[in-house]
């Protein structure tokens, strides 16, 4: 990378630094300060990385204030109108989208891997059955290594390749075996004439005694939701998947770690509680207590948040919610729940909210989980499975970012520093003196 500019550090009273300033193609520029530590002594301090770009990456960029999503610089909006999942997985993974014969051997490819192994399938008898399926799912992803360890070179590209099938073809297979072993049904094999949407449909909601019909509606909007959180850059549960891989460790307990992060309230578990709260309200009173709700959201010390609105990084209409309450709405129509009362309970507190002073000046808009939860239970997806289909979607996200990061130069073990305010050296007492 070439230097665009410098910038100056004073410190110590009128020392000085200089440090390159590097530039994106779009986006903000960055001020590479890797040799700080060895010239002045001294670290930087950002918790929760607020303004630290861990890595150069060509895959995904947001623009939180204008409300962009590229992929490989395609919009979010293009990419669900023009494209399948398949198709945007392959984008994510090698930078351009395919020609008809790539997409077809790609899918081919895909469809290949869909069956695991059957030592991998038992498994899941050694879980209760009312175990969060998150909890299965990261327990069985991880176990995936076991299986795929020996044979694996990460430093072969063709063997990253050969993981990132394996792991985009059997997500929708751990998810439906997850949500079938929950149920007490059994598990429903791969069948492999089926689009990647269609066959998660029918593993997850088909059963062995009758044959499954998939409403071309339902899944459109499904293969939608999985467009739409394919990617996201660096947030938690990418840089968790890059600092695990950044060790060389195997590529599926990378995955695990992913799925692990993804698990918590803050980052996939939103849109559960976006979805709670809206049956909340209408519990409580529905429309007519939109207003009361909202004054609640507004007041710091009732410990209630409009969830679904606001974003770390949009700052602006996310992009992503657009198109969510779009195919919400198709989605309701085509099962006859035009007249949902959680849709109408959203689009009013939507409408309250972005009129409203309080939300305005904090540029809080709606985030993907406002609709996200309304969807995927129309789609008949229990609120416990809403995390399991996020990080099937996020696999080739997080595959993506692990494979550009394995496969660049300039990359290190991650390994941050911290400010330490603990005691200062200090003898220990044999505890038969110490006092009480
Ligand atoms: C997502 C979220 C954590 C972003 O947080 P952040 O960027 O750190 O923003 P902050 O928490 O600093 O919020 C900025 C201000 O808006 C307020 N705010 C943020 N989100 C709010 C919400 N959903 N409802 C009411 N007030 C909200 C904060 O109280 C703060 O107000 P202040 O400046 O008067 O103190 C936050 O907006 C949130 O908790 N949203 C609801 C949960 C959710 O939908 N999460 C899914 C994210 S994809």
């Amino acid at each position: 990378m070439e230097a665009k500019g410098k910038a100056t550090l004073s410190y110590d009273d009128g020392k000085t630094l200089e440090l390159p300033v590097y530039g994106g193609t779009i986006g903000p520029d960055v001020i590479d300060i890797r040799t700080l530590y060895g010239k002045t002594g001294k670290f930087t301090y950002d918790p929760g990385f607020l303004a630290t770009a861990s890595c150069s990456s060509k895959i995904t960029y947001i623009d939180g204030d204008a409300g962009v999503l590229l992929y490989r610089g395609y919009p979010i909006e293009q990419l669900a109108t023009h494209c399948d999942f398949l198709e945007v997985c392959y984008l994510l993974l090698n930078g351009e989208l395919p020609s008809p014969e790539e997409k077809k051997t790609f899918d081919w490819t895909v469809t290949r891997h869909t069956m695991v192994h059957e030592q991998l399938a038992r498994l899941y008898q050694g879980f209760r059955r009312d175990s969060h399926p998150m909890a299965v799912m990261v327990g069985v992803v991880g176990a995936l290594s076991a299986f795929y360890h020996d044979s694996l070179d990460i430093n072969n590209p063709d063997h990253r390749q050969i993981s990132a099938f394996r792991l985009i073809a059997k997500l929708p297979t751990i998810v439906a075996m997850a949500y079938k072993y929950n149920m007490g049904q059994p598990f429903m094999y791969p069948k492999n004439s089926l689009g990647y949407t269609d066959n998660f449909m029918r593993m997850m909601f088909g059963v062995p005694a009758e044959e499954y019909e998939v409403n071309p509606v339902l899944s459109r909007a499904l293969d939608r939701i999985l467009i739409l959180h394919a990617d996201h850059e660096q947030n938690a549960s990418t840089s968790t998947v890059r600092l695990a891989g950044s060790s060389g460790a195997n590529p599926f307990a990378c995955i695990a770690s992913g799925i692990a992060c993804l698990w918590g309230p803050a980052h996939g578990g939103a849109n559960e509680a976006a979805l709670q709260m809206l049956m909340d309200i209408q519990k409580d009173g529905g429309l007519e207590k939109v207003g009361e709700f909202i004054k609640k959201a507004k007041d710091k010390n009732s410990g209630v948040k409009l969830m679904g609105f606001g974003h770390r990084v949009y700052k602006n209409y996310d992009p992503r919610a657009k198109l969510m309450q779009e195919t919400t709405r198709e989605v309701l129509a085509a099962v006859g729940a035009e007249n949902d009362p959680l849709l109408k309970l959203a689009m009013a507190l939507e409408k309250i909210a972005l009129e409203d002073e309080y939300f305005v000046s904090r540029k809080l808009y709606p985030n993907v989980d406002f609709y996200s939860g309304i969807v995927q239970r129309a789609l008949g997806i229990p609120v416990s499975m809403f995390t399991c289909i996020f990080s099937m979607a996020r696999t080739v996200g997080w595959i993506a970012q692990w494979n550009e990061m394995i496969s660049d130069p300039e990359q290190k073990i991650g390994r941050p520093r911290q400010l330490y305010q603990g005691a200062t050296k200090r003898d220990v007492v044999p505890i038969a003196k110490r006092g009480k």
